[in-house]
């Protein structure tokens, strides 16, 4: 008896002990305590009521709000409603590579939370090809939104992916993003997008508006943007204008697969006009495709300010404040981002007065809060019984997030060159370098934009410090390089080294949000100061080069004396120890490029408003991306060396090349248009037929070389030859693997041959060609036959 009242005891004091830990943990709506202090009898309110479904609880939190109360929780900045015990809560964190604290006021950093754990920018770990790293990144970035919302200092709501295909390679915004192709870019949308949102052993849950979300994450900004400024066109006036075959086929597609794969909770609309109507006033984008053709489950939100720049510099349709407001509301817009220099939304400002003018129903708002507080009540924002309460300061920057991030950074890197085998240099032999260069020792630069605070920064002069005693010289003030006043001390220092590593490329005074570059070089002497250290150098000649996009490097790549070229995206609050790690042969890369690397003059071959990828032979103008792009490239997409050798081989399976389609007498062919001989029966659409038919293949992956290391394996499907308009090449899986040396690894592709091989044609259907398509496997000139015929 004794015994057991001793148990009980020292249970409850367990219990007392998680109960005040839950008590101090982030702020929760439906708490009896706060509800008591208040005066209020929180059994009154339905909406508290966690034995009934969210549908009615949030039915019943609406129904109580006035007009004005629902208008006041349609911005970013909502007000909450005091009366029922609804705090005010920002929308609005940040969480691109890490909790960032970027925007107007969801996260910040103190003494209470130095840091979160800054991964490295999405271009670079895109190019890592490793769907597995791209989900942990978002596991472990919610896991630490997680935490710093229990200690008040983040939300739970992040809008992040940036999901854009890079269309023009000087688009500033390069680096937020996963690429050029779309499927590449979607598979990282939903990766990232389940990582940030999935809680375990809750994904089996159909509903989804029931179904728990770790945190909620946004994928944007829909669609078509891609011009910061551009000639005098800026984001806020553009006018994006695009067929709807490249709308189906390039701009939508990975928000088509972030929604319906990821099931992602938010959409952000953009600023830009797509064909005269702004994205976010769009009913046929909004409404139409993301709510009711996707079947989003979650809130649709405008980029800040985007509602109210209709009027400021658009002046959509001539309309009042109060007319603009309508227009995104009815188009299926339901929360306004606020201008981030006023603090204020145009729904809290106009919406009000619209619906007294009559210009809005009531119906509608519902309908936005709907979305809104269900998403929150997932969130667990209501009931604050999450497997999350107990997160906190322990679990920020912890030493394995760190290590992720300085795993991610080694994983992306892609080595460009490496003459006479230069990489990786031998700690045993190299025991001093000279390290030259306006980012050897990068810091902040290595975060990119829409960084927080990092947990520990490693520069570049950090990392090859731990291989070798290091003479650093920066050669130039800064990335811009406008004289060669520091290039003296930059030369003495590579007469003397065993090896020169010379850091140079860009940074966000180059490429960035609201910042596109108008060539593709290095800026001013950067080359100059390559040239001239490669020339004295005693030991051999490294460049590492950070940046998003492409840069034209020819001349390093055909100058002898530059041994080898190295790509480091921007890597993150660990990036200098990875650089170092991939220089000295501790980690062999093995990452790729996720964007076509152009030659310079490609910027004046076609403007960057120019919206369509395939070539227009009229104007002169080359396509855009591998998909549609012949001419020449400093690198292809995909590109990346290895310290080892890899060669594949190709085991395909029975009757594997070649799919026959019996087509139902209903079901009618389709024409395409031809260049040359047309086969009966062109093609099908997609929709019409039920398409289970599968292909599959091995490839064998064996290193013959002398390292361990890991090889990216990238599928495309190339279409029948002699159809106009047809995409060159569409990526349509990939995988990474590691090999030890001497060893081999078997990697199994299987396809839905409609998925795989569907083209979109110019009227925007979703088509399968009859005839001869080609899978293209890998870039060792891999590729084998895949016919399909469509026959009744
Ligand atoms: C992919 O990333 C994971 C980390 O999530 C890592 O454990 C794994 O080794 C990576 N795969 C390859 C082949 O590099
Ligand atoms: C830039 O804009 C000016 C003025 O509108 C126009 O004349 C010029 O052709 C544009 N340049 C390009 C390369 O399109
Ligand atoms: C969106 O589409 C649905 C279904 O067609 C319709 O009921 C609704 O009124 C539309 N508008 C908004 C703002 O949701
Ligand atoms: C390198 O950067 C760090 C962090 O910004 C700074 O503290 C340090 O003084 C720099 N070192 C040199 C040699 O410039
Ligand atoms: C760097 O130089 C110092 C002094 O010359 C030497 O003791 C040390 O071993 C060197 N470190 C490396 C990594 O070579």
């Amino acid at each position: 008896m004794a015994k057991t009242d001793c148990f009980v005891f020292s249970l409850s004091v367990v219990i007392l002990a998680i109960v005040s830990l839950v008590a101090e943990a982030g702020y929760y709506v439906c708490d009896p305590e706060a509800y008591a202090k208040q005066g209020l009898d929180i059994t009154e309110f339905a909406f508290c009521d966690d034995n009934l479904p969210y549908t009615e609880r949030v039915k019943d939190l609406v129904d109580r709000m006035t007009v004005s109360e629902k208008i006041q929780n349609l911005g970013n900045r909502a007000k909450g409603v005091p009366r029922l015990g609804l705090k005010p809560y920002q929308w609005w964190s940040e969480a691109l590579h890490g909790i960032s604290s970027q925007g107007t006021g969801g996260v910040w950093f103190d003494s209470v939370v130095p840091g979160a754990t800054s991964f490295p920018q999405v271009i670079l770990t895109t190019a890592t090809f490793n769907e597995s790293l791209w989900k942990a990144i978002g596991e472990t970035v919610s896991t630490e939104g997680r935490a710093m919302y229990n200690l008040k200092h983040a939300g739970i709501t992040y809008w992040s992916p940036v999901i854009n295909v890079v269309r023009d390679p000087r688009w500033g915004r390069t680096l937020e993003t996963p690429g050029e192709d779309p499927f590449v870019v979607g598979r990282y949308a939903v990766n990232f997008v389940r990582g940030m949102q999935d809680v375990e052993g809750t994904q089996h849950i159909k509903d989804l508006d029931s179904r728990p979300l770790k945190v909620s994450a946004c994928c944007k900004h829909m669609a078509a943007y891609d011009v910061e400024g551009w000639n005098g066109t800026t984001r806020f006036v553009f006018n994006s204008k695009v067929t709807q075959q490249d709308m189906v086929e390039t701009f939508l597609r990975p928000f088509e697969m972030c929604v319906k794969e990821g099931e992602v909770s938010a959409v952000m609309c953009s600023y830009n006009k797509i064909n005269g109507v702004p994205s976010c006033a769009n009913p046929v984008l909004l409404n139409e495709t993301v709510r009711n053709a996707w079947n989003l489950h979650g809130y649709i939100v405008a980029d800040c300010d985007a509602v109210e720049e209709m009027k400021k510099h658009q002046n959509y349709m001539d309309y009042t404040p109060e007319e603009t407001a309508a227009a995104a509301l009815s188009a299926g817009l339901d929360l306004d981002c606020e201008d981030w220099r006023t603090y204020h939304s145009y729904y809290q400002d106009h919406l009000e007065s619209a619906t007294k003018q009559g210009l809005v129903r009531e119906e509608d708002i519902d309908r936005s809060l709907t979305y809104l507080y269900t998403v929150q009540m997932r969130l667990g924002y209501f009931d604050g019984d999450t497997p999350f309460e107990r997160l906190g300061k322990d679990d920020i920057c912890t030493d394995q997030h760190v290590e992720m991030a300085a795993d991610a950074a080694r994983q992306g890197i892609v080595l460009l060159k490496n003459n006479d085998e230069a990489l990786p240099l031998n700690p045993y032999f190299v025991k001093n370098i000279a390290l030259i260069g306006p980012h050897g020792n990068a810091s902040s630069a290595m975060l990119g934009n829409y960084a927080g605070t990092p947990c520990r920064l490693k520069t570049p002069l950090d990392g090859l410090s731990a291989y070798a005693n290091v003479t650093f010289a920066k050669g130039c003030w800064n990335i811009l390089c406008h004289d060669q006043g520091l290039f003296k001390p930059a030369l003495e220092a590579a007469k003397s080294a065993d090896a020169t590593v010379l850091l140079v490329g860009l940074d966000n005074s180059v490429e960035n949000e609201d910042l596109d570059r108008t060539n593709l070089l290095l800026p001013s002497n950067q080359a100059e100061l390559i040239n001239q250290v490669a020339k004295v150098s005693r030991g051999p000649v490294i460049v590492v080069i950070m940046s998003a996009g492409g840069v034209d490097i020819s001349f390093a790549l055909n100058n002898k004396a530059v041994h080898a070229i190295i790509w480091a995206g921007y890597p993150g609050e660990q990036g200098g120890r990875a650089i170092a790690d991939v220089v000295f042969g501790a980690y062999n890369p093995g990452g790729r490029l996720p964007v076509t690397w152009y030659p310079n003059d490609y910027v004046n071959q076609i403007p960057m408003t120019s919206m369509r990828l395939r070539p227009i032979d009229q104007l002169g103008y080359p396509g855009r991306t591998h998909r549609f792009y012949t001419g020449p490239t400093v690198f292809p997409f995909g590109y990346g060396l290895s310290y080892t050798k890899f060669r594949h081989s190709i085991k395909l399976h029975k009757k594997a090349l070649s799919v026959k389609i019996n087509l139902p007498t209903h079901v009618h062919c389709r024409d395409l248009q031809y260049a040359g001989h047309k086969p009966t029966c062109p093609a099908v659409m997609v929709d019409d037929i039920h398409c289970h038919k599968n292909f599959k293949f091995d490839v064998v992956v064996a290193n013959i070389g002398g390292r361990d290391g890991s090889q990216v394996v990238i599928v495309y499907s190339k279409p029948p030859a002699g159809i106009v308009g047809a995409n060159v090449k569409q990526v349509i899986g990939f995988k990474r693997v590691f090999v030890p040396a001497g060893g081999r690894r078997t990697l199994r592709f299987q396809f839905n041959v409609c998925k795989a091989l569907g083209i979109v044609d110019y009227k925007s259907s979703m088509l399968l060609a009859s005839g001869q398509h080609t899978i293209i496997v890998g870039d060792q000139g891999n590729s084998f036959p895949l016919r399909v015929n469509l026959s009744f």
